[in-house]
């Protein structure tokens, strides 16, 4: 029974989650065909009454907020209202590689990392890459008692409850596992009952799934686990996390003991040795795939004996020890209905194709990048010639389209026997479409050639620069503010009453001060916004008044300064008073603060002028001291191995090392908490040198800094 015009304080419970799942269905249908483009079936004021009521019931009755709610739709991750788990090992996502030259490349970086030749005696497993979610089961004492979702690596969400109901994943282990022990693999569901699932629900006239891998997501983040349990998710088990004794020590026994502890596995990983057998068993496999009942998106390559991965270790996000070798891209035909032209945070310019829809591999694609002007043009980054014969790509042109993985769609080549006769040559602006300001391309200083990049001079002034800059601000690697996504940041930028106004970052820390005026400018007031979500809103800012130095760093939008450069200087400078102190100072290119800047392992000198540029420009300066007085950054935390002997020491290697790679020694010292130089100054606590050393070496006597060769290493680090 339809409960519309019951008011919100008159429904029952029952009622309330009954008219909540409906609500549900009625906006993500509204919002399909509102961004579908088709036309939409209700207004703007209609669809904004549902979203009140939604966030009404949902305001009386908060224990019935679904996970798939509209409130939580814009920007807010449905997360929220499962538990977060912390990992006890970060969950990593592995590296993609596309062609056997890649895979070649892989495995020779494994051997010369490991200052080995390339012999075919490393093993490797292959095994399919499952197209499922990745999954941590922890046991303790033999029983199951928590799963976690991936989530960003280092928190996931707490699915105990949901997957508990699969069936296909023990309760309990065997009396000889270990005390603790965190299998991880792929939660997936197969293509047979994703199948089945669909006709069942376009037979009750319900919305269907996309694909299993987003069918299988929902399924588990279901609040009511019976909900899980009918959905026949299964499960494969492929890797591990925190564990107390290691039953093996290879990749292919550790696989073999989870399915003697009665975990599903998956039958066709190998272990091999030849890049040949390798690649056969590649093709293989994609010979298969049509035929297996669960989605696979490549093969996983891993490097069999445990102690080889342990000397590989990682990147910041992904083992060297592993790679995924995706299948090629899926492709089809469609048409370039226009190009639009995008402005991002560093003013880039970047030309986007609308594309008449078209399902690519199970997804529907309508927009496809177009890089730059050249790529538009037929030319790629190093002035060669791109797709079939170089042609260009112009409104009106059939393009064959491919996407590959989770990546952009891209568009392969043109079809010209199909390029309508008034089709023009795409003039790409001169001009900042957002701001009006020039748009140019840079010289490269060091090669002279132009940049492929167009970029808009205007700064500050271009709006849009401004927006993806606090965009960028919010990011999840950045102060990750949960409910501030793209839309509420547009909206924020756009307010122009000062109580909602947000132009610059340091806007968001005072927005709930700036509350109390008078209700029309009240937050919870104004459409989209709602009582509850705003709390949340201000409880996300202010979560985030306290944050790590590196995200900090990451957060101010340097150009060329990522994550992984922000946590080397986080890990450098310490704290932020004495990164900014150092970027002033290094201002002035024969200070001591330029050096030792240029001398952190991983800071090229491009890098290094871009952070000093930032810390030249005035405004720059205000806003972050504005920011400061809002949030307080935490000092970097300590290394990773406090108790090792050369935590926090600066080291540098140098001449011929012969019991270890120049990669593998310094993988080595960080994992050790030491910091790695490239060159020798008086902040320099121990050289390393190998046979054959020179100028550094002298150097470091002539500074009195400790040296010792590869033996004295070994000894001080205990290894
Ligand atoms: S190994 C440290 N093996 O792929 C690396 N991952 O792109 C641990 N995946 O998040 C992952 N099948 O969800 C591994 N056979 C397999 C896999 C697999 C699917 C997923 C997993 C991971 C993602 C990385």
């Amino acid at each position: 029974m339809s409960t519309e015009s019951v008011a919100v304080e008159d429904l029952t419970l029952e009622d309330a989650a009954a008219e909540l799942e409906r609500l549900a269905k009625a906006l993500a249908h509204h919002d399909a065909l509102y961004h579908g483009k088709d036309a939409p079936e209700i207004s703007d004021a209609d669809y904004d009454a549902l979203k009140r009521r939604n966030e009404e019931i949902e305001a009386r009755f908060p224990e019935l907020i679904r996970a798939d709610s509209p409130s939580r739709k814009v920007g807010a991750a449905p997360s929220a209202i499962f538990q977060q788990i912390t990992h006890a090992r970060p969950m990593l996502s592995l590296d993609n590689v596309f062609s056997d030259d890649d895979v070649r490349d892989f495995i020779s970086s494994v051997y010369r990392f490991l200052g080995l030749l390339p012999d075919n005696s490393i093993a490797f497993t292959a095994e399919p890459k499952i197209d499922g979610l990745s999954m941590s089961l922890r046991y303790e004492s033999g029983r199951l008692v928590s799963a976690a979702t991936r989530g960003d690596g280092t928190t996931g969400e707490n699915v105990t409850a949901n997957i508990r109901t699969i069936k296909e994943i023990p309760q309990t282990l065997p009396s000889d596992a270990p005390a603790v022990v965190e299998v991880r693999g792929e939660v997936y569901m197969a293509k047979g009952d994703f199948l089945a699932l669909n006709e069942q629900m376009a037979a009750e006239g319900k919305q269907t799934y996309v694909n299993p891998r987003n069918t299988a997501a929902g399924s588990l983040r279901q609040l009511d686990p019976t909900i899980t349990a009918s959905r026949k998710l299964k499960f494969f088990a492929y890797a591990w996390g925190e564990i107390s004794e290691m039953p093996a020590d290879t990749q292919f026994g550790m696989v073999e003991v989870f399915k003697s502890w009665g975990f599903p596995v998956n039958p066709l990983m190998q272990r091999l040795s030849s890049i040949e057998a390798i690649l056969e068993h590649y093709n293989d496999i994609g010979l298969k795939r049509p035929d297996l009942d669960y989605d696979i998106d490549g093969v996983v390559y891993k490097v069999d004996r445990l102690d080889l991965q342990q000397r590989l270790g990682f990147r910041s996000r992904s083992p060297r020890w592993a790679t995924a070798h995706k299948f090629p891209a899926e492709q089809a035909f469609t048409t370039v209905e226009n190009i639009d032209i995008q402005v991002g945070r560093t003013g880039a310019l970047t030309p986007v194709a609308r594309l008449t829809p078209v399902t690519v591999g199970g997804v529907v694609v309508t927009n496809a990048t177009l890089h730059n002007a050249d790529y538009i043009e037929g030319i790629g980054n190093s002035g060669e010639r791109i797709r079939e014969e170089g042609h260009d790509i112009r409104i009106g042109d059939t393009v064959i389209v491919q996407r590959a993985g989770d990546v952009i769609p891209q568009v392969l080549d043109v079809v010209m026997e199909k390029r309508p006769a008034t089709a023009e040559r795409y003039q790409f602006p001169k001009i900042c479409p957002v701001c009006g300001s020039h748009a140019v391309r840079e010289r490269n200083e060091k090669t002279g050639k132009l940049d492929s990049v167009t970029r808009c001079t205007g700064g500050f002034v271009c709006r849009a620069q401004a927006v993806e800059h606090l965009k960028h601000f919010v990011s999840r690697n950045a102060f990750d503010i949960e409910g501030l996504g793209s839309k509420q940041i547009d909206f924020f930028f756009e307010a122009e009453d000062p109580a909602l106004s947000i132009k610059t970052a340091p806007d968001i820390f005072t927005l709930e001060k700036r509350q109390s005026g008078s209700p029309l400018t009240k937050l919870e007031n104004i459409d989209g916004f709602g009582k509850v979500s705003v709390r949340k809103l201000y409880d996300a800012i202010n979560d985030r008044r306290q944050v790590a130095l590196h995200r900090l760093i990451y957060a101010l939008g340097i150009r060329h300064v990522g994550e992984t450069t922000a946590k080397l200087l986080a890990r450098s400078y310490g704290s932020y008073a004495a990164f900014s102190e150092a970027m002033k100072a290094a201002a002035d290119t024969t200070s001591e603060a330029w050096s030792d800047l240029n001398t952190i392992d991983g800071i090229g000198e491009v890098v290094a002028r871009a952070i000093v540029e930032f810390y030249k420009e005035p405004r720059n300066i205000d806003v972050v001291s504005r920011l400061l007085e809002q949030v307080t950054p935490l000092d970097a935390e300590a290394p990773v191995s406090s108790s090792s002997p050369v935590a926090g020491k600066t080291v540098v290697f140098t001449g011929s090392l012969e019991k270890m790679t120049r990669d593998e020694a310094k993988a080595m010292a960080e994992r050790l908490g030491a910091k790695v130089a490239g060159s020798v100054s008086k902040k320099t606590d121990l050289l390393v040198a190998g046979p054959g050393a020179g100028s550094k070496l002298e150097k470091a006597r002539e500074l009195g800094v400790e040296t010792t060769d590869e033996d004295g290493w070994f000894v001080l680090i205990g290894g």
